[in-house]
């Protein structure tokens, strides 16, 4: 039987912290869907469509792991990819509340589903998607941190506004 875990998030943009918890995550799962969750409410910097382009150029040397979106319920859309676990990156202590909370509402909505979590790498300790975009936002070198598509488009972007 082979076992899928759904990496969900808002990657926006991906950053080698997340690259880092896939290839991982590859030892332990047989397959992996990185899901980009559809927020009304959150105003992201790259749309979907970008998001998912990104994210479908950087895992392609992987062929177990897809990438798709979804909105509404998490749990709901792990039973409907096959899977019963969700898997997420921790970071700094910072993370562990909101992770702690998530889990255990996600336990509430779904028995059947598990979260599991996996310690990023120390390299990423200090990244995420947000302190990446004020960086480059004020033309901050940001390459050592995200992959290479990402660094060209965050500099397109930011060039634009
Ligand atoms: O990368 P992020 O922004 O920390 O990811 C958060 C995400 C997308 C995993 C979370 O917001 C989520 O699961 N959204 C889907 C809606 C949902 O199921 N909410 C209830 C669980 S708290």
């Amino acid at each position: 039987m082979t076992k899928t875990a759904i990496y969900p998030g808002s990657f926006d943009p991906i950053t080698n912290g997340h690259l880092s918890i896939i290839r991982r995550g590859l030892e332990i799962f047989d397959n992996i869907v990185v899901a980009v969750a559809i927020n009304s409410d959150k105003k992201p910097l790259f749309t979907t469509e970008e998001r998912l382009e990104m994210i479908a150029e950087v895992v392609s040397p992987y062929p177990n792991v897809s990438v798709d979106s979804f909105t509404g319920l998490l749990v709901e859309y792990v039973v409907s990819q096959g899977s019963n676990v969700i898997l997420r990156g921790l970071r700094a202590l910072s993370d562990y509340e909101y992770e702690f909370q998530m889990a255990l509402m996600n336990r509430r909505l779904s028995r059947d589903v598990q979260s599991v979590f996996m310690m990023t790498d120390y390299k990423w300790f200090y990244i995420s998607s947000t302190i990446i975009k004020e960086a480059a936002q004020h033309g901050g070198s940001v390459g050592a941190l995200v992959p290479e598509v990402v660094e060209k488009r965050l500099k397109q972007k930011f060039a634009k506004k």
